[in-house]
């Protein structure tokens, strides 16, 4: 089975070098445990260490705040954009349509570009027009049968609540290939945030919770090894 590495330190050897070409992460996590940043850390990477293209579709933060923000851990976004090895998408650019619209706008441009990686943060703002459950479910089957088609190895954040015990409508994780998330806990007078891999379907993963360090060169994840 091909991996696509993320390049975040510590990462790709918790799940056998990398999560399986083609599959849909979920990437979900607490409000500032880190999302952002991981995705960002996915695409970069993909670009600028493993020679992979990359789409990132910003539906919470417009382009430039997004950009400006991650040029912070020394991510030369607007870089990458201009020599053509990623495209950055925001709501400005997606908003006229509906949700298929939406897709298909994301999946001409990976296809113009001829990128293999794809961020959407967050599938919650993404999909924040489905009111209803039922139409919050079929425009996630109408998502997984778009990106799976293809080529593409795609993440998707998706906001969960502290406290919260399910994520999001409770169906997202049935429809990822994968579901890792980043947690925001509490200890003594300090919040830690923590990485665990749920589940990641035809790999062997880690299983225990590791530990997520923000540095200045974005996150690193610290192998928990006893
Ligand atoms: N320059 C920096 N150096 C170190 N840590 C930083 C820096 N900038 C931001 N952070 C940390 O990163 C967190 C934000 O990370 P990120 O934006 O990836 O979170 P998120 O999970 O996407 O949050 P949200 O739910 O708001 O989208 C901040 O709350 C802060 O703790
Ligand atoms: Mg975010």
């Amino acid at each position: 089975m091909e991996r696509i590495k993320s390049g975040v330190p510590g990462l790709d050897g918790l799940m056998e070098g990398g999560v399986p070409k083609g599959s849909i992460t979920i990437l979900a996590g607490n409000t500032g445990s880190g999302k952002t940043i991981f995705g960002t850390q996915f695409i970069h990477n993909g670009a600028v260490q493993y020679n992979e293209k990359g789409v990132y579709a910003t539906l919470e933060e417009d382009a430039a705040t997004f950009k400006e923000n991650m040029r912070r851990f020394g991510f030369n976004l607007d870089q990458l954009e201009k020599s053509g090895k990623i495209m950055i998408l925001d709501h400005e650019m997606l908003r006229s349509g509906g949700l298929d619209v939406n897709l298909r706008f994301i999946t001409e441009k990976m296809r113009d570009l001829k990128a293999t990686r794809l961020v959407i943060d967050s599938l919650t703002a993404f999909l924040a027009a489905c009111e209803e459950k039922l139409a919050y479910r079929s425009a996630l089957y109408l998502m997984h049968d778009q990106l799976k088609g293809n080529e593409y190895t795609t993440l998707m954040t998706v906001s969960v609540p502290s406290g919260s015990q399910t994520l999001g409508m409770g169906i997202e994780e049935f429809m990822a290939d994968g579901v890792i998330q980043l947690e925001n806990v509490v200890q003594e007078l300090e919040i830690r945030t923590r990485f665990v891999i749920r589940k990641m379907r035809g790999t062997g993963h880690s299983r225990k919770f590791h530990r997520v360090m923000f540095l200045p060169s974005g996150l690193e994840i610290v192998p928990f090894t006893s």
